[in-house]
């Protein structure tokens, strides 16, 4: 059974409260942090962030699209995060690897992430380290693109992998999920689906999520 993790950046921020309680029967809570660098959309930071950590219980899932990703990844662990995720292409092999350390030594889960022309190989020298890895099944800035079918190899790729090692680490896909789509991602291997438009779209979004978690 796969987990859920709603993208609030697809709720009412006008009523976000609201908002988070309505998809609370969901795994994670997944919080889309853009800087208008590494991507070209600006999203929100730190304030929101603190905000919804007072809001919910929920696992928060923070996936950073920054650029240079090692200066902030402490600052959003404080401000609540547990699941602290970043892209592999934004930063440097050493910032990475202390990066991961200092989320791990914060008692936080530290995840990688990797755009639709970054290949599985450039998480492979830090799986060991990793607790999930995060294939972008659209092109990272805004929520409500169309999934990008070519992304499921990456994912039976890195089931692979994980399983052979043993490896405890989860493996999320995010843009583009809806029922149809997802159960192609879980089919694959994935076990975390981050749905944004799919969820907060919905007529009635506990019973989705729920018909989500069943795939
Ligand atoms: C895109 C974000 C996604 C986005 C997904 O850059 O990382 O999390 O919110 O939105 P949907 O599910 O609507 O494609
Ligand atoms: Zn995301």
């Amino acid at each position: 059974m796969p987990k859920v993790a709603p993208s609030i950046l697809a709720a009412d921020f006008t009523r976000l409260k609201d908002e988070i309680e309505s998809v609370q029967s969901a795994d994670y809570l997944h919080f889309d942090v853009m800087d208008g660098m590494f991507v070209e959309n600006i999203s929100f930071g730190f304030p929101v962030l603190g905000a919804v950590r007072k809001a919910t219980e929920m696992t928060l899932d923070v996936h950073l699209m920054v650029q240079s990703p090692a200066r902030y990844v402490e600052r959003f662990a404080k401000s609540g995060g547990d699941i602290i995720t970043f892209h592999v292409e934004a930063e440097s092999k050493e910032n990475t690897i202390k990066a991961i350390a200092g989320l791990h030594a914060l008692g936080k889960k530290a995840g990688l992430t990797i755009k639709p022309n970054t290949p599985v190989d450039a998480v492979l020298p830090y799986i060991d380290t990793l607790d999930l890895i995060l294939v972008m099944t659209v092109e990272p800035g805004y929520g409500g693109q169309k999934f990008m079918s070519n992304m499921l190899e990456k994912v039976t790729c890195l089931r692979d992998i994980i399983d052979n090692k043993n490896l405890k680490c989860e493996i999320e896909v995010d843009g583009g999920i809806n029922l149809e789509t997802a159960k192609k991602c879980v089919k694959a291997g994935a076990n975390v689906l981050v749905a944004g438009e799919d969820i907060f779209g919905a007529t009635d979004r506990a019973a989705h999520i729920k018909k989500l978690q069943s795939l």
